[in-house]
């Protein structure tokens, strides 16, 4: 596989199939998983703004004409100064082949071209080794622990927290 390959593209109605997936398969979507979700909810969302809001939404990751995962981005922070937490799954068979850092790259670039938010945030699991060193690879900086901040698999677990300036990005 070419990395150039990765690309990120908005969510199509025969991707909702695969989103739904994630809604109901237990562990597909790895160690986010919190239990059965509404799996009709990525149809309403489809149908209502295609995935891409004004503050929120879903890109698809595609590595030539194949569906690996998706990447979804959101509104955080604190009074005015709103940014933007991410997040990212992938098909089991597309992990560890470096297409995870890529689809993380290509989302902040294209968060820092379009919209003017300064700070990009993403948490993860203390064990999730591989979201880390794909956090750090590109450019985001491991900023604290939430102590007790997840209730997942019947326990309330630490969250690791990860930031991202605009001046952090590696030049293209
Ligand atoms: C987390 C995830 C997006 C990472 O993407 P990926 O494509 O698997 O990761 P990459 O291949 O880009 O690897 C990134 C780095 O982590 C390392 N790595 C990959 N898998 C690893 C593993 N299982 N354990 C330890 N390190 C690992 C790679 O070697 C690479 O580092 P290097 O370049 O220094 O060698 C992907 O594994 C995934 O979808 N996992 C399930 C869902 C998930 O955990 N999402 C994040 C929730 S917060």
């Amino acid at each position: 596989m070419d990395i150039d390959e990765v690309q990120l593209r908005p969510v199509r109605e025969a991707d909702l199939a695969f989103l739904g997936r994630f809604a109901v398969e237990p562990g597909l979507i790895g160690p986010n998983w919190y239990g059965f979700r509404d799996a009709g909810r990525d149809r309403r969302r489809f149908e209502s703004d295609g995935w891409l809001g004004e503050e929120d939404g879903r890109l698809i990751v595609a590595v030539g004409d194949q569906t690996a995962g998706f990447l979804s981005w959101g509104p955080t922070g604190h009074g005015a100064g709103r940014y933007r937490s991410i997040g990212i799954v992938l098909l089991p068979e597309w992990r560890g082949r470096g297409v995870g850092s890529r689809a993380q790259l290509l989302l902040c670039r294209y968060l820092f071209t379009h919209t003017p938010v300064h700070r990009i945030e993403a948490t993860t699991q203390p064990e999730n080794a591989a979201e880390q060193r794909a956090l750090q690879k590109i450019g985001f900086q491991q900023e604290g622990v939430l102590r007790g901040a997840e209730f997942r698999d019947g326990e309330w677990r630490d969250i690791v927290v990860f930031g991202l300036l605009r001046g952090d990005l590696p030049a293209e």
